[in-house]
């Protein structure tokens, strides 16, 4: 009905889009207030009119229409009161016509290169990268729904000066066994005890740059013990993508790029960007106010930008891009303004197309999280002891449901899945376990329960017919609960528009709340099989759009709990 209004709207409006019209319908807070209403204010300064004035005009030029009951003019907005029964039958007949509620052919035939979790090898797989790694798979799933082809790169930190400082570490003071029994946690500890050592001895600098230049220029040895850390630390990683059920297209890391930067060098020098700097080689960006992007060591070795800037070339080549998305802390937004514009300088049009999505940092407020080492937290620890923790919730509450173990896991990671999603990717996310884990609050586990809710409904009726009469339909309940289905595929595009997971985790409180509403005042398995056909039917819509809106988040929903 928002699109009859729009089209009415548009009738008899010149000055703005179809588009603009339909961003600028706001639904009342109120249902006394009417379904929809439009503000004239921005109208105003092209009619010159006072806004109410506007609306009494817009009103009479839009005359009686069947479909809406009436149309009251309150101050300088017109509110639109709709036939409810023939509102309630159009959404659900939009519904039942759609084969896939929510899908779009807005991505056809273009592709989207999604760079994320990206964690560095030998080091932990820390909370930050959870983010990048939460965020990243939820922008793949919305832009799938979209209908985009969406390439899931791990850019993998494998490859730079630090290992060779690894490298110098485990010949002085490291062990096979050590390594292989601690794995990541080794590496760390030898990791620092360089920097220790490091401090009071400058040579080992010089003779940790030395590995890595051997790495560079292909040493066996130097390759071996590179590659050995790589595997473990990818086997760790795993199990984290193995518990969040995450999987990527790509691995190509960092070393990847380690035969493909000479190229970029090259590029650059024939294009006359190069310069020498105290040794290093760089791009100056001082016209457009940034620091100068060093591409070459004095040493001649890459850097991270380096390795940066080959992976764009590469990627466009390979996959031809429409976008490519770069999903970081906002630490990096430095790094990618500068890259992105040597890639501009180069003359490639398409930089246009490269995107960095900052997020916030993750703070650890109330409750201790266990630690293995320090404050450094583990994703994997993290994510354990959430599932471990709604573990005892559930044998509290529900301890008779089916398949315990796999609905913690889902309601374990799909609380932690969800708190970091709920604000806006900027902001900074806590962590206070009574607040994520809380089953009435606005958490995974709520919508989750909403979800179970509505399941279990339909298993008590069971088949459901499609007896519907859409005038039982007409009550504040339903209708609000109709309107939040309604919404659904405009919040996937707004989420995808601003790369906004968040849109669609407040969406599926407000819904899940509109859903509960419904549940508490319309009664569901009454008597009369019309009425209660026609509400469960309802039911059927909203749970799998609840279930839908979560998978977008990548976060599931177990049938009891
Ligand atoms: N490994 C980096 C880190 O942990 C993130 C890499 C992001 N992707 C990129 N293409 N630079 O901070």
């Amino acid at each position: 009905m928002k699109n009859q209004i729009v089209n009415l709207l548009s009738q008899n409006i010149e000055v703005l889009t179809s588009e603009e019209i339909s961003q600028l319908i706001e639904i009342p807070p109120k249902p006394e207030m009417g379904d929809f209403a439009f503000p004239c204010f921005r109208l105003a300064k092209s009619y010159h009119k006072a806004p109410p004035m506007i609306a009494q005009d817009l009103k009479e030029s839009i005359g009686d229409q069947t479909f809406l009951s009436e149309i009251k003019v309150v101050g300088g907005y017109l509110n639109f009161y709709v036939d409810k029964a023939q509102y309630a039958q159009q959404i659900i007949d939009k519904y039942n016509n759609a084969t896939d509620y929510g899908c779009s052919d807005q991505g056809k035939d273009k592709t989207i290169c999604i760079d994320y979790s990206s964690p560095n090898v030998a080091k932990n797989f820390h909370v930050g990268h959870l983010r990048t790694t939460i965020i990243g798979n939820s922008l793949y799933k919305i832009f799938s729904k979209l209908g985009y082809k969406v390439v899931r790169i791990n850019h993998l930190g494998d490859w730079g000066t630090q290992f060779g400082k690894l490298i110098v570490a485990y010949k002085k003071w490291g062990s096979r066994e050590a390594v292989e029994e601690k794995g990541i946690e080794e590496l760390m500890d030898i990791y620092v005890k360089f920097h220790e050592e490091a401090e009071k001895d400058d040579s080992l600098n010089d003779e940790a740059r030395a590995w890595f230049l051997k790495m560079e220029q292909g040493d066996e040895e130097a390759l071996e013990i590179w590659q050995w850390f790589r595997d473990i630390s990818l086997k760790e990683f795993m199990r984290v993508y193995n518990i969040l059920g995450m999987e990527f297209d790509s691995f190509a890391g960092e070393s990847f790029y380690r035969d493909k930067t000479a190229d970029v060098i090259k590029r650059l020098t024939d294009d006359g960007l190069l310069k020498e700097s105290q040794g290093a080689m760089i791009v100056p960006l001082d016209e457009y106010d940034m620091p100068p992007c060093i591409v070459a060591k004095k040493d001649g070795s890459s850097i991270y930008a380096t390795r940066d800037l080959a992976a764009i070339l590469y990627r466009k080549a390979t996959y031809n891009f429409d976008r490519c998305l770069y999903v970081t802390g906002l630490e990096q937004k430095l790094h990618f303004a500068q890259v992105f514009k040597v890639i501009e300088l180069m003359g490639n049009d398409y930089a246009k197309n490269l995107v960095h999505i900052p997020y916030g940092l993750v703070s650890l407020k109330s409750g201790k999280i266990s630690s293995r080492k320090g404050n450094v937290i583990f994703a994997e620890d993290l994510l354990r002891e959430s599932i471990n923790k709604t573990t005892s919730i559930i044998e509290e509450k529900n301890p008779d449901i089916p398949d315990k173990e796999e609905v913690a896991k889902q309601v374990g990671i799909g609380a932690i899945i969800f708190n970091d999603l709920y604000n806006q990717r900027i902001k900074d996310v806590i962590f206070d376990w009574n607040k994520l884990l809380n089953f009435d609050g606005e958490t995974g586990p709520y919508v989750q329960y909403t979800y179970a809710r509505a399941s279990s409904v339909l298993r008590k009726i069971g088949e459901v017919p499609d007896t519907i009469d859409y005038t039982l339909l007409t009550d504040e309940a339903s209708i609000g609960l109709l309107k939040e289905i309604e919404r659904y595929p405009q919040v996937i595009k707004d989420a995808a528009e601003r790369y906004e997971p968040s849109v669609i985790a407040r969406y599926s409180i407000d819904l899940a709340h509109a859903f509960n509403k419904f549940y508490h005042e319309c009664q569901i398995n009454v008597e009369d099989e019309t009425t209660k056909y026609t509400r469960t039917n309802v039911v059927k819509i909203a749970r799998y759009i609840i279930k839908d809106a979560l998978s977008l988040l990548g976060i599931q929903c177990p049938e009891q709990m």
